[in-house]
């Protein structure tokens, strides 16, 4: 079967809204440290860019949950694969998250990093897909709300491909 990928969200729309959205963050977390946790692997390319605009310090950590396997649907079960290196005791804790899809996955995170004690946890997504919610979760910071479609680029990944992606694109399988 081929792949095609689709253009979603252009390199040049993804940047200039985390730029929009980096500014909002920076102006309501002013006089504040933000502790951004990021969610591996898929954040990782989101919680950079946002990060290097980001105006306020910051300081970084990253954890990895596991919620799908190699294929485009849920398998309903949530694991930390990795765990934070830092306590989050006093900290402003903004999680940093490439989507949510059912929310299963980050309604579970919360509930998890609000018990470590942190002056307040946010979160920040790149992309929601608010018709998929199952579980549901509040979202601080989102760059865009998208259909239901399944996307790879910019940290997402189908089969763990296409995370380099520097845009957003949709995954097309031909019969070929
Ligand atoms: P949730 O627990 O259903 O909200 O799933 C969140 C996780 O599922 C995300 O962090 C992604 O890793 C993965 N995911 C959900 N939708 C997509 C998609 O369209 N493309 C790639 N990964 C996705
Ligand atoms: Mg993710």
């Amino acid at each position: 079967m081929s792949e095609k990928i689709r253009v979603l969200l252009s390199e040049e729309e993804v940047d200039s809204r985390i730029q929009q959205i980096a500014a909002k963050i920076s102006k309501d977390y002013a006089g504040k440290e933000i502790h951004m946790i990021c969610v591996l692997k898929g954040g990782v390319f989101f919680m950079c860019e946002l990060a290097k605009r980001i105006t306020v310090p910051v300081s970084l950590d990253f954890m990895s949950v596991s919620s799908y396997g190699d294929d485009t649907k849920s398998s309903g079960v949530v694991r930390i694969v990795k765990d934070l290196d830092q306590p989050l005791e006093g900290k402003e804790v903004l999680i940093v998250e490439d989507i949510i899809d059912s929310g299963r996955t980050l309604s579970y995170l919360i509930e998890i990093l609000k018990s470590r004690n942190p002056n307040s946890v946010r979160l920040c997504t790149l992309l929601d897909k608010p018709e998929r919610r199952i579980k549901d979760v509040t979202v601080d910071y989102c760059c865009f709300d998208i259909p239901d479609e399944f996307v790879v680029g910019y940290g997402l990944d189908y089969a763990q491909k296409y995370r380099n992606l520097p845009y957003i694109g949709v995954v097309e399988l031909g019969a070929d």
